[in-house]
């Protein structure tokens, strides 16, 4: 009898051990003779238990870990291929609270299948929103997801169904697909989970939006700091063209979608949809300035949607269970689930898919187990580098677009990077500031010299030079970049900018307000 034991090769997972506790089940069980069949799945995102191995029970998959390759041995010893008690053993994996609790839609597989084989993922509910697509109408397609309130999952939220409905429309030909795969945030990984640990997911989202919009060809601009999701992508299109979910007869339709993969140039700028136009188009990655839409006038200056990973492999479900399905989750306009990205000093970090509406309070305690240094949480960046500071008084606002930006905050992509108390929030501004300057794209002066003259007006401030005129010059700097620049990176820059001066002004010595007595 052959046991079949889960072994991730997530990169998350790798980059703590999983490729030698893998080698070490293959050596052990050859040298018992013990027959093992070992799949390289994706990760089941807790990362404080990595390299997780899994065993297939009668009663189900039993987890172990976090395992080094040392306790291989000892885990055969202890009756590992029949889930024999250990104390790595984590019992049934879908017990485990962290994983029980979460609402898993768009990462209802990841884990769970062989990233690499189309006929498990059919098996497991793969492919019929595909089908279902492929039996409507371009329009309907496109109505069904604005009716399910899908908004873009890359940052700005815009409704990708009407996105859909602009390409559509648009009567220029070719149409292109580009998904955004840059994923430049700080704590995110989500893209890099879906793409490692269900890649057809995204390729059947991609050749969906094409079927919708009226293009045949798409294209995935992959953060080029992510090799293993590059090689995980390159066989997974192999192996969908081999399978017609890409290629030139899609399951047998006769209708056509292809996927190409292109590595991006290294600049958290590149993410910006109009500078990873240029990007993909192999120019410098230059922010262009809207109009014209991307939808009108994106890729080569045709129509083009561009969309985050998560928003495209939100879709299959949607197509495939029905767009009130996906819309029963959330809350206001909110609508469907978002994969959450705990990163920073947080004792269970790793990624939580839950409807909207959770509180900030519950991801950092209920999932996250407080802060992994033992010491109290004193602020949560939420939304990347871009994303204001919040402190614990907004650790109970709902993670609804809307609430949440109301609270002064901002969701993005899903991450959330924890400090404790030690942390100073004078040099985290410092650093927003600094980023900018170091990532800014140089087309526009509030951007390119305002960041950099933030960086000096801070250091100023820190030092403890002329405070009060040097607050009330970092807040005019701040006005400038957020009204006076061209796109969001020198526009939001100010938000974890202000957020920490507002929040925490003993950092700046300064009084609540911000003032200086
Ligand atoms: C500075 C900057 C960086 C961005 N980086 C990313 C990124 O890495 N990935 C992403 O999907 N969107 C990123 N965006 C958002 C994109 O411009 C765009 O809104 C998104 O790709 C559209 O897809 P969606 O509607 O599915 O979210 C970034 C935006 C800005 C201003
Ligand atoms: S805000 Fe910054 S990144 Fe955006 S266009 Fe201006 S210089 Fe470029």
């Amino acid at each position: 009898m052959t046991a079949t034991v889960y072994v991730p090769g997530d990169s998350a997972a790798r980059s703590v051990g999983a490729d030698d506790v893998a080698h070490e089940v293959a050596r052990i069980a050859a040298s018992r003779n013990e027959g093992v069949g070992i799949v390289r799945n994706g990760s089941r995102g807790m990362f404080w238990l990595e390299p997780l191995l899994e065993v297939v029970t009668p009663s189900g998959r039993i987890a172990y870990g976090p395992v080094a390759s040392e306790d291989v041995a000892g885990l055969f010893e202890a009756g590992l291929l029949t889930g024999g008690a250990h104390r790595l053993c984590l019992g049934p994996t879908d017990e485990i609270p962290y994983l029980k609790k979460q609402e898993r839609l768009t990462f209802a597989r990841v884990g769970i299948t062989d990233p690499l084989q189309v006929a498990e993922y059919e098996a497991h509910g793969g492919l019929a929103g595909l089908r279902a697509a492929l039996g409507m109408v371009p329009r309907d397609i496109v109505e069904e997801v604005v009716r399910s309130g899908l908004r873009g999952r890359g940052g700005a939220a815009f409704s990708c169904g009407i996105k859909w409905r602009t390409v559509l429309g648009a009567e220029a030909l070719p149409k292109y697909v580009v998904c955004n795969a840059d994923e430049g945030d700080s704590g995110t990984f989500s893209d890099r989970m879906i793409m490692e640990g269900d890649p057809f997911l995204l390729l059947e989202g991609m050749a969906i939006a094409g079927l919708a919009v009226g293009a045949t060809q798409g294209f995935i601009y992959l953060r080029s700091e992510y090799p293993d999701a590059e090689r995980t992508l390159g066989l997974a299109i192999a192996a969908a063209r081999a399978a017609g979910l890409l290629g030139d007869n899609l399951l047998g339709s006769g209708r056509m979608f292809d996927v190409e993969v292109r590595r991006g140039a290294g600049a958290y700028i590149c993410g910006e949809e109009t500078a990873m136009l240029e990007s993909l188009e192999g120019k410098r990655g230059m922010v262009r300035p809207k109009p014209p839409l991307p939808a009108l006038e994106g890729l080569f200056g045709l129509p083009t949607a561009v969309n985050n990973v998560i928003t495209l492999a939100s879709v299959p479900a949607i197509l495939d269970k029905g767009a009130q399905y996906y819309a029963n989750y959330g809350m206001g306009r909110s609508q469907g689930t978002l994969p959450f990205q705990l990163a920073g000093n947080i004792k269970r970090g790793g990624l939580v898919e839950k409807a909207f509406g959770i509180t900030l309070r519950e991801l950092l305690y209920d999932y996250g187990g407080g802060s992994a240094s033992g010491r109290p949480i004193r602020a949560v960046q939420v939304g990347g580098p871009l994303g204001a500071y919040l402190p614990e008084s907004r650790f109970d606002t709902p993670l609804d677009y809307e609430a949440f930006a109301a609270a002064g905050g901002m969701i993005g992509h899903g991450g959330v990077v924890v400090f404790d108390d030690t942390v100073d929030m004078a040099k985290m501004a410092r650093y927003a500031m600094e980023f900018c300057a170091i990532e800014s794209c140089g087309k526009c002066t509030p951007c390119r010299i305002g960041s950099r003259r933030g960086v000096e007006v801070i250091d100023q401030i820190r030092a403890g030079q002329k405070p009060a005129a040097n607050l009330a010059l970092l807040r005019d700097l701040c006005d400038t970049m957020t009204h006076g620049s061209l796109c969001a990176m020198g526009g939001l820059t100010p938000a974890p900018v202000l957020s920490a001066l507002h929040h925490f002004p003993e950092d700046f010595g300064a009084l609540p307000g911000g003032k200086v007595s």
